[in-house]
C-alpha cells in the first residue's frame, strides 16, 4: 500500500477522505487511556466500511469455542475483546438530510492524531445533495486524567444556507463483535434513565454479567453563547438518546459537547453503577469542556516526560516511534493489576485483548523504563494472582503437577484452541519466569522473590520437571513435541529455545530458593512449607539443568533450532522470489511446516534473553544462520534481530529491522492495520532503539549503556527511569550526554566505564570510547 499518512514530528495527520482506508485510519487513530479505549469511528453515521470499536478494559466474552474436531483438553470458550456501547455517537442531520460521509461530497478533509495533547481531530466540508454545505470541525479524547470520561467538541457551521441543524447525541449498546464466533450479540438491556440532565444506558453481557452503564449529557453553543434547548428524549432497545433543533444562519457555528462516563461492574457494585456513572458525569461537567481539554493536555506531558524518544534529522523515524510510544502508554497505565496489554490494545478485535507472552516477552522492558517501577510490577501481579488457574490447567492436560499458564488468557484460563499452540507453545512459561528475573534485576526489588516470586517460579519448575523426559540410553533430559517461538514449525523434538529456556527457570529458581535461604530464612520455611517443595525435587532439577539436551551442530558451531533441522532446504530467504512472500498469504501450512523458513525469532530469542551468558562469537555465528532464513510474518521478530545485530555491529542490518519495526501499522506493512494495531510489538521497537542503539543492560545493579547513532540520525535520545532516576541519554555525532532530570544520582556504565551522574546534572562522554 502506498504510504497516505503525512508525516509530522508530533501528529498523524490523513488528509483527503479515502474511504477504502477508512477501516485502516480507524485504527492507527485509535484514542484510549489503559482503561478503555475507542477506535477511530465517525461520532456521525456513516453507512460505508467501519469497523465500529469502543472497548473497555477488562471486559470480555467468553464466545464458546468453534472448531472443527474437538480435542480434549481444549478450552471451552474463546475471550473477546468486547465492541461496547457507542458512547461518542452524535447524528447530524441539515435541514431533514442526515449527514454521512458515504453520501455526502467530502472536501478539505484532515483527521489529526495529536500524540502530544492526546486527542483525535476532524475537520471537513461536507456537500448535501442540492447543494447545501456545512463545515464540520470535531475534536475528541478519552480522558488520562479521569479514566472515566470523554469529551467530544463538534463544530457545524453552515457554509451557503440558513438553516435547521438537528442534532442526536445517543448511547448504543446495541452493538456487535465482528469476529463472533457465532453472530452472536453479546449484551442486554438492563436500564435507560433519562434525568434533567442526562440519559444512562445499563447493559449487561450476557455469560459473566459483566455490566456497564453509560451515561452522557450534552451541551450546545452557538457563536460562543450557550444556548437553552428544547430536547426530545429518544428510546429504543439499548438505545438512549436526545434530539435538539437549532436555527443556523450561514456562518453560525453551532458546537454541541458531549461528554460521557463509563462505568463498570469491575469497579463499582450493581446497584451503583448510575450514581457512580452520574457522579463522574456532574464533575466533568462541573469542569468543562477546556478544563478536561487542560487536564488531558497535562497528563500526557507527563508521559512523555518519562518516555518520549527524540530522533533529529529524520522525521519518519521520529513520527513512527511517538506513535509506538503513544499507542503503549494509552493501551497500559498500569495502576489495576487485574488489566494486561493485549496485541491490539483498544485498535481491534483480533487476537480477543487477550493476554499472550508478548507482555513479559517484550512490553515488560518498556514499562520498566518508563514507569514508577510499581507499573512493571502490577504486571506481575497479574501472573501471581493467575498462578492456581495456571496449575489447574497444568491438571487438565494431564499433569500431576507445576503450572502451565495460558498462551491466551483473561482471566486466567487458557483460551486459545489450536493444538499446536495451546498444548505445545508452552515456552510461554519460561517467559513468565524471565520477566520475574528483568525485574528483579531492573529495579533491585529483591523483596518480590519471598513474597510473590518464588511460588510462580517454584510452580513453573515443577512444570518442567514433569515436560522433560529422561532418555537412559544417553543420559539426558529430552523435551518432546513442542512448538517455539517459531510458530512455522510445530510439534517438534527438542525446540533449542524451549530447552534452554526451561532450564534457565531451573537454574533460577535455585538461586532464588539460596538467596531466600540465606536473607530471609523465615520466610525461606514458611514457603517451602506452602509449596511442599521436597529435597528430592530441587536435586532434580539440578539434575536436569546439567544433563538437559541442546540439539548443536558441530561443523557450522550453532544451536540447531530443532533436532532435525538441518535436514530441510535451506535456501535463504533472499533467493525465494517474492512473490512467495509473505508465506501464510501465499504458501499451503504444509509447505510452510516443511520449509525452513522461520516466522519470528527463536534461537535468537534466548539468545537476546540470556544475552550475558553467550560471547559475541556465538551470536554472530547464530545470527549469521539464522538470520537469512527469518520471514519476520510475525510483527515480534524484527526488533530481536535488531537489537542482536546491534550488538553484533551489524549497523545496515539493525537499520533495516529497526525500520521494518516502527512504522509496521502506519504503513502498513502487513497489509492487516484494518484489524487495529500491533500493539506488543511496539515496545519492541522502543526496545530496538533503547536497548539497540542505545545499547542498554542492567549488569550487577548497574545501567549500562553502549550507544552508537545508526548514522541515519543526526542524534537521537531516550528516557529511561532507573532506581529512583530519571535520565535521559542523548546520542550525537561525536558524543553521548547522560542527563540526570531527577535528583537521585544515578550510577551508569558508558562505554564500560563507571560515571556518577548527580541529581539535575549530566556527563558528558566522546564518542571514541565506543565499546
Ligand atoms: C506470534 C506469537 C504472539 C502472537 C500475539 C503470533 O503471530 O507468533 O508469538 O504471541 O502473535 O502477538
Amino acid at each position: 500500500m502506498k504510504p497516505y499518512l503525512k508525516l509530522d514530528p508530533w501528529n498523524i495527520v490523513e488528509e483527503d477522505f479515502q474511504p477504502h482506508l477508512h477501516e485502516i485510519s480507524e485504527s492507527i487513530f485509535s484514542i484510549g487511556n489503559g482503561y478503555m479505549g475507542q477506535r477511530a469511528n465517525f461520532e456521525e453515521s456513516y453507512s460505508g466500511p467501519s469497523l465500529q470499536g469502543s472497548y473497555m478494559a477488562g471486559v470480555y466474552y467468553p464466545d464458546k469455542t468453534r472448531v472443527g474436531w474437538w480435542k480434549n483438553g481444549y478450552p471451552e470458550y474463546f475471550a473477546k475483546v468486547l465492541n461496547s456501547t457507542n458512547w461518542i455517537g452524535i447524528d447530524i442531520a441539515v435541514d431533514g438530510q442526515p449527514l454521512d460521509l458515504a453520501s455526502c461530497k467530502v472536501t478539505d478533509f484532515t483527521r489529526v492524531l495529536n500524540m502530544k495533547e492526546g486527542t483525535l481531530s476532524r475537520a471537513f466540508t461536507a456537500e448535501f445533495e442540492g447543494g447545501k454545505k456545512i463545515r464540520v470541525d470535531a475534536i475528541r479524547f478519552v480522558s488520562m486524567a479521569r479514566q472515566e470520561i470523554g469529551a467530544i467538541r463538534y463544530a457545524v457551521t453552515p457554509l451557503n444556507f440558513d438553516g435547521i441543524l438537528t442534532v442526536t447525541p445517543y448511547l448504543d449498546g446495541d452493538v456487535q463483535n465482528r469476529d463472533a464466533n457465532y453472530d452472536e450479540k453479546f449484551w442486554v438491556e438492563v436500564a435507560k434513565e433519562f434525568g434533567e440532565r442526562d440519559a444512562a444506558l445499563t447493559v449487561k453481557t450476557k455469560k459473566l454479567d459483566f455490566h456497564l452503564t453509560s451515561v452522557m449529557a450534552f451541551e450546545v453553543a452557538k457563536n460562543g453563547e450557550a444556548v437553552k434547548l428544547e430536547t426530545e428524549q429518544v428510546e429504543k432497545e439499548k438505545y438512549v438518546g436526545f434530539r435538539a433543533q437549532i436555527e443556523a444562519a450561514a456562518n453560525e457555528q453551532v458546537v454541541v459537547y458531549k461528554y460521557a462516563a463509563n462505568v463498570t461492574s469491575r469497579d463499582h457494585g450493581l446497584g451503583q453503577l448510575i450514581e457512580a456513572g452520574r457522579a463522574a458525569l456532574r464533575s466533568a461537567l462541573e469542569a468543562g469542556f477546556e478544563t478536561l481539554y487542560r487536564e488531558q493536555v497535562q497528563a500526557w506531558a507527563d508521559k512523555w516526560r518519562d518516555s518520549d524518544i527524540v530522533i533529529e534529522g529524520d522525521v519518519a523515524a521520529q513520527q513512527a516511534i511517538r506513535f509506538n510510544i503513544f499507542q503503549l502508554n494509552q493501551t497500559y497505565t498500569g495502576e489495576d493489576d487485574r488489566l494486561n496489554i493485549g496485541p491490539k490494545g483498544f485498535t481491534g478485535e483480533k487476537y480477543g485483548g487477550s493476554t499472550y507472552w508478548d507482555t513479559e516477552a517484550y512490553c515488560l522492558p518498556f514499562y520498566l523504563s518508563t514507569a514508577d517501577s510499581s507499573i512493571a510490577r502490577n504486571l506481575l501481579i497479574y501472573r501471581y494472582k493467575h498462578l492456581e488457574k495456571a496449575k489447574e490447567n497444568a491438571r487438565k492436560l494431564g499433569f500431576a503437577k507445576g503450572a502451565l499458564y495460558p498462551m491466551v488468557t483473561m482471566n486466567g484460563e487458557e483460551c486459545h484452541n489450536e493444538w499446536e499452540i495451546t498444548f505445545e507453545e508452552i515456552h510461554r512459561n519460561g517467559a513468565i519466569a524471565y520477566a520475574i528475573y528483568n525485574y528483579v534485576n531492573y529495579t533491585g526489588d529483591i523483596d518480590y522473590l519471598g513474597q510473590y516470586g518464588l511460588e510462580v517460579l517454584a510452580e513453573i519448575s515443577r512444570f518442567w520437571e514433569e515436560r522433560v523426559n529422561y532418555v537412559a540410553a544417553k543420559d539426558q533430559y529430552m523435551m518432546l513435541g513442542v512448538t517455539g517461538p517459531n510458530e512455522y514449525e510445530n510439534n517438534v523434538n527438542n525446540n533449542w529455545y524451549t530447552n534452554r529456556i526451561a532450564a534457565w527457570t531451573l537454574e533460577y529458581t535455585l538461586e532464588v530458593l539460596d538467596y531466600l535461604r540465606e536473607n530471609e530464612p523465615s520466610r525461606y520455611r514458611e514457603l517451602i512449607d506452602k509449596l511442599e517443595l521436597t529435597e528430592a525435587e530441587t536435586s532434580k532439577w539440578k539434575d536436569i539443568i546439567a544433563k538437559m539436551y541442546y540439539p548443536f551442530d558441530d561443523e557450522r558451531q550453532i544451536f540447531l533450532q530443532q533436532d532435525g533441522f538441518l535436514d530441510k532446504d535451506l535456501t535463504p530467504v533472499k533467493e525465494l522470489d517474492p512473490v512467495h512472500l509473505p508465506l501464510n498469504q501465499n504458501w499451503s501450512w504444509d509447505r510452510i511446516l516443511r520449509s525452513a523458513y522461520i516466522k519470528q525469532a527463536d534461537v535468537l530469542q534466548g539468545l537476546f534473553f540470556l544475552g550475558d551468558r553467550y560471547d559475541l562469537e556465538t551470536k554472530k555465528r547464530n545470527f549469521d544462520f539464522y538470520e537469512p532464513l527469518t520471514v519476520h510474518e510475525s510483527s515480534l521478530s524484527p526488533c530481536v534481530h535488531s537489537i542482536i545485530a546491534c550488538e553484533l555491529g551489524y549497523r545496515e542490518k539493525a537499520y533495516e529491522m529497526y525500520l521494518r519495526t516502527s512504522r509496521l501499522d502506519l504503513d502498513n506493512y502487513n497489509n492487516d492495520t484494518e484489524d487495529g494495531c500491533h500493539i506488543t510489538s511496539m515496545a519492541g521497537t522502543w526496545m530496538s532503539v533503547v536497548y539497540g542503539f542505545g545499547g542498554l543492560k542492567v549488569q550487577d545493579g548497574v545501567l549500562r549503556l553502549n550507544p552508537f547513532n545508526p548514522g541515519h540520525w543526526t542524534s537521537f535520545s531516550f528516557k529511561v527511569m532507573f532506581r529512583g532516576s530519571r535520565l535521559k541519554v542523548t546520542v550525537g555525532e561525536h558524543d553521548v550526554i547522560v542527563a540526570n532530570e531527577s535528583e537521585t544520582a544515578a550510577e551508569v556504565s558508558v562505554y564500560g566505564k563507571k560515571h556518577t551522574v548527580h541529581g539535575l546534572s549530566h556527563v558528558k562522554i566522546e564518542h571514541a570510547l565506543q565499546g
